[in-house]
C-alpha cells in the first residue's frame, strides 16, 4: 500500500513544488519507490523532472476525465525510482468541467489513483496555490498532508484556511486524514524574521513540525531551472543535505506508525 502525502498551502510560492521534486529524489535514494503527481497546471513538477509537457496528451487531466488509464499517463524520469504523472494547462479546466456535472466530484482522484497497477512506497501530490477542487480532491485521496510554511512576512496568513480545509475533509470526505508535519522552507539563517517565524510556528505546532528546516539555498533553485532534483545537481549543498534529512523524518514516522500498528493488532 502505498502512502499518500499532499504537498498543500494555498499561498503562492512557498516551496511545494520544490518539495515535491526534492523530497521524491530523497526518498528514492532510500530505495523508496515515488510517484509524483503534478497537481497544478503551472506543471512546474514535472518540469522540475526535465519533462516538455508543451505538447503532452496524456497528463493527469486525461486521467480524470477518464479518456487515459493512469497507468497510460506516467512518466519515468533521469531518477530510477521517481515516476511523474504530468500536468499541464489543460488541469485549468478540470474545476469548471466537473462541477455540477459529476457526482462525488472530491473523490476523482481517490478513485483514479485506486487504479495504479506499480506498487509506490509514497505518492506525493504537489497542490496548486488555491484550496479548490484540486486541493480537495488531493486531501480526499491521501493519508496525510505536508504544509510548507515559507520563513517570509506574512507566512502565518493563510494556515488557518489550510487547517479548515483539513478539517473539513476529515469530516466529510476522509477521517482518516493526518497532519505529515509543517515544514519550514527558505529558511535564511541570519535573518531575524525568519527566526521569528521559526518560533512562531514551532512554539503553535511544536508536535507537528518537521525538526529540519530547508534553508535558502542557490542550489536548490538552479536545480529546478535545470531540470533534475538537488541531491543529483550538488549533493553536498545545505539545500540537498535538508531535503536527505526530511526524508529520514518522514521515514521515521513511517516506521512509527507501522510500530503503533503492530501493537493495536
Ligand atoms: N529552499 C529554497 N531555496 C532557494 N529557492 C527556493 C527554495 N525553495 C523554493 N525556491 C524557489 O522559490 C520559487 C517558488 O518555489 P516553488 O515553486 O516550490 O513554490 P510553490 O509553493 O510550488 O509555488 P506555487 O504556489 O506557484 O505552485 C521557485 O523559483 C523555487 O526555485
Ligand atoms: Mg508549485
Amino acid at each position: 500500500m502505498s502512502w499518500i502525502i499532499s504537498i498543500v498551502n494555498q499561498k503562492g510560492g512557498v516551496g511545494k513544488t520544490t518539495t515535491a521534486i526534492n523530497l521524491a529524489s530523497s526518498l528514492s535514494t532510500f530505495g523508496k519507490k515515488v510517484l509524483i503527481v503534478d497537481f497544478d497546471a503551472q506543471g512546474n513538477s514535472s518540469r522540475g523532472y526535465g519533462i516538455d509537457i508543451s505538447l503532452l496528451n496524456k497528463t493527469i487531466y486525461e486521467a480524470l476525465i477518464g479518456k487515459y488509464d493512469i497507468n497510460a499517463i506516467i512518466k519515468k524520469t533521469l531518477v530510477k525510482n521517481v515516476d511523474v504523472a504530468p500536468a499541464n494547462l489543460r488541469l485549468s479546466n478540470f474545476e469548471s468541467e466537473t462541477v455540477g456535472t459529476v457526482q462525488d466530484p472530491f473523490k476523482i482522484l481517490k478513485n483514479v489513483l485506486s487504479k495504479l497497477t506499480k506498487n509506490y512506497d509514497f505518492i506525493l501530490i504537489d497542490c496548486p496555490p488555491s484550496l479548490g477542487l484540486l486541493s480537495i480532491n488531493a486531501l480526499s485521496a491521501s493519508n496525510s498532508a505536508l504544509i510548507p510554511v515559507q520563513c517570509e512576512y506574512f507566512a502565518m496568513e493563510g494556515l488557518a484556511q489550510v487547517l479548515s480545509i483539513i478539517k473539513r475533509v476529515q469530516s466529510s470526505y476522509n477521517r482518516d486524514l493526518e497532519i505529515e508535519g509543517f515544514l519550514l522552507t527558505m529558511y535564511e539563517t541570519r535573518s531575524t524574521l525568519g527566526k521569528e517565524i521559526v518560533s512562531q510556528v514551532r512554539g503553535l505546532f511544536r508536535e507537528n513540525t518537521f525538526n529540519v528546516e530547508i534553508p535558502r539555498n542557490i542550489s536548490i533553485s538552479e536545480s529546478s531551472g535545470k531540470g533534475i532534483p538537488v541531491n543529483l545537481y550538488k549533493p553536498t549543498s545545505a539545500g540537498a543535505r535538508a531535503y536527505m534529512q526530511l526524508a529520514k523524518e518522514i521515514l521515521e514516522n513511517e516506521s512509527r506508525r507501522k510500530e503503533e500498528w503492530n501493537c493495536s493488532k
